[in-house]
């Protein structure tokens, strides 16, 4: 994918504020501090046009980004994670569910996992969800910077095991070597295509 633009459109926590016109969404989810804005600052060749942040629980709202003109990446805020103040984890799952049950323009979500750590039930669950709902979906396992050659693939065959999937359909991603970045682009371009 060739990015010519990238710019943020707006947060929003509810559907009459998400942008209104007929463009396609790939919307980005997962745990809290998986890595979900790193990774779409890697996606677009910016450092800084999502917020990241070494605490978890830094993205609360969701964030629309409209891409070449042409469709939006939407950072979800992240779930499950411990840390976060009680406030944030109840009120992200609603927000996240009304999202992706009700945007029309949804095409695909892409699941973001922390290599290093085996799918949990909330994972398990969000993916079966996507199934029945019939929404695309991608697995990237991020982080891979930080596991060796033979350790990435030992990892990979485990979680591909427990999200019951062939290993090719998980995506190795880091932000930081940007291994898997046309990869993934390739898969998103798909399911755009299918729009
Ligand atoms: P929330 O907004 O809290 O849900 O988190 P997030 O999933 O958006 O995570 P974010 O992108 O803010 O990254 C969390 C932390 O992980 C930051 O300190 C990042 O620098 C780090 N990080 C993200 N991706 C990678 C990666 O591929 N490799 C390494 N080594 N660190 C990463
Ligand atoms: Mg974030």
């Amino acid at each position: 994918m060739i990015i010519k633009s990238a710019l943020f459109v707006k947060s929003a926590v509810k559907p009459g504020q998400f942008p209104a016109d007929m463009r396609p969404d790939i919307a980005f989810a997962g745990r809290s501090n998986v890595g979900k804005s790193s990774l779409i600052n890697t996606l677009v060749n910016r450092k800084h046009l999502v917020k990241t942040s070494s605490t978890p629980g830094r993205t609360q709202q969701i964030n629309f980004f409209v891409i070449n003109d042409a469709f939006f990446l939407v950072d979800l805020p992240g779930y499950g994670y411990a840390r976060v103040p009680e406030a944030v984890r109840i009120t992200w799952k609603p927000m996240v569910e009304r999202y992706i049950s009700t945007r029309k323009n949804l095409r695909g979500v892409v699941l973001v996992l922390d290599i290093r750590r085996i799918p949990g039930p909330e994972e398990r669950e969000l993916a079966k969800w996507l199934d029945q709902s019939g929404v695309g979906k991608i697995f990237v396992l991020t982080k891979a910077d930080k596991l060796g050659v033979g350790e990435k693939k030992q990892r990979l065959e485990e979680i591909a095991a427990v999200l019951h999937v062939h290993p090719s359909e998980l995506t190795l991603f880091s932000s930081k070597t940007k291994e898997g970045k046309e990869a993934l682009w390739a898969a998103i371009e798909k399911l755009l295509m299918h729009s």
